[in-house]
């Protein structure tokens, strides 16, 4: 059918509006649609009655997924379109049905954002951290190869990944034939021995329970990695982060830094503007950074030589303790 044409000054319109689309989304995710779509299909009756859904409210919201293209529909029968085949049926390698898990406990939390406007204070009330950690490995398994090849490892041995979340980082370390260690809390890393033990490297990567910002890093590393933690921090927390670093490594030893790129202007790209409002709502302090902000902190820290690296959204920063 032919679109009616639209006024051409009113993209944002939609745009306040995209919210249907998320929402869509999130609940055919949080209901396992896709798991359900695979071929042959299934009938919005049929599926319905697996979901224990009602029959309605299964063929619209099964009709806006057909709208936005993630299922295809033909005689009544609905489907799984590429891209739901390859990123949102479980137990596929690129599946990114975690984060979206995560992503919808983070919609009750962004409901709150008229009362943080007023408080400047985060209102995370929900959060589910299997869901957090693992939606962490959905989007690292997405860039883990890039961002290694980005990385110089030529010497290092013994690396500390700081937050290490689900261990993707310290997987792909350890498959070069580097010994890991992550530290992160202890219901984290519950999470991670288990991937860590399905990949078969539990003799290369070891595990440190803590709160960085308080307990021991331990010593002796020749890189530290801290990934996509910054964001969740003040300035004078990631200074403190970076000090505590540049004591735990040998001379000579590197940092490097993975964070969302953020221009001088703070306003774009636009994600990670809005990214900031997702560390608004869910943190005291966070909010995204620019390259200048990180590197003025890890040189304050004590480092050298700090030199950034761009990847598609994120920029990689490394320096070397003096
Ligand atoms: C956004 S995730 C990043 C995970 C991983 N580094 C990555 O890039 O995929 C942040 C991680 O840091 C951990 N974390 C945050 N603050 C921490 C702290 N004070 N001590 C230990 N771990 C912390 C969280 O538990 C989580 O695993």
């Amino acid at each position: 059918m032919k679109q009616p044409e639209r006024r051409k000054d009113l993209p944002w319109l939609r745009q306040v509006s995209s919210f249907f689309v998320s929402r869509v989304i999130l609940t055919a995710n949080n209901f396992r649609v896709f798991d359900h779509l695979a071929a042959p299909g299934k009938t919005a009756l049929v599926l319905s009655r697996t979901l224990s859904a009602d029959v309605r409210a299964t063929e619209l919201l099964l009709n806006s997924l057909v709208a936005i293209g993630l299922l295809k529909k033909k005689k009544g029968v609905y489907q799984n379109a590429a891209a739901a085949s390859r990123y949102l049926v479980s137990g596929k390698p690129e599946y990114q049905g975690d984060i979206i898990r995560h992503y919808s406990t983070l919609w009750d939390n962004w409901s709150e954002l008229d009362t943080v406007m007023k408080t400047g204070k985060p209102c995370r009330r929900a959060h589910d951290h299997g869901a957090f950690i693992l939606g962490m490995h959905n989007l690292a398994l997405l860039k883990v190869a890039k961002v290694l090849a980005a990385l110089d490892l030529r010497g290092v041995t013994k690396v500390l990944d700081l937050g290490g979340g689900p261990g993707t980082y310290a997987m792909a370390l350890a498959r070069k034939g580097i010994q890991v260690t992550i530290m992160d809390f202890p219901d984290t890393l519950k999470i991670a021995r288990k991937l860590i033990l399905r990949s078969g490297l539990s003799n290369r990567v070891r595990f440190l329970p803590g709160d960085f910002t308080r307990d021991d890093m331990g010593k002796g590393y020749d890189l530290i990695f801290i990934s996509q933690i910054f964001h969740a921090y003040d300035d004078a927390a990631c200074i403190a982060m970076l000090r505590k670093s540049h004591d735990a490594l040998e001379p000579g030893g590197k940092v490097v830094v993975q964070e969302f790129l953020l221009d001088e202007t703070g306003t774009a790209p636009s994600w990670s503007a809005l990214f900031a409002i997702n560390m608004l709502v869910n943190t005291p302090g966070g909010r995204t950074y620019t390259p200048r902000e990180m590197i003025g902190w890890i040189k304050k820290a004590g480092f050298r030589e700090a030199k950034r690296t761009l990847l598609d959204e994120t920029v990689l920063i490394a320096a070397t303790k003096k």
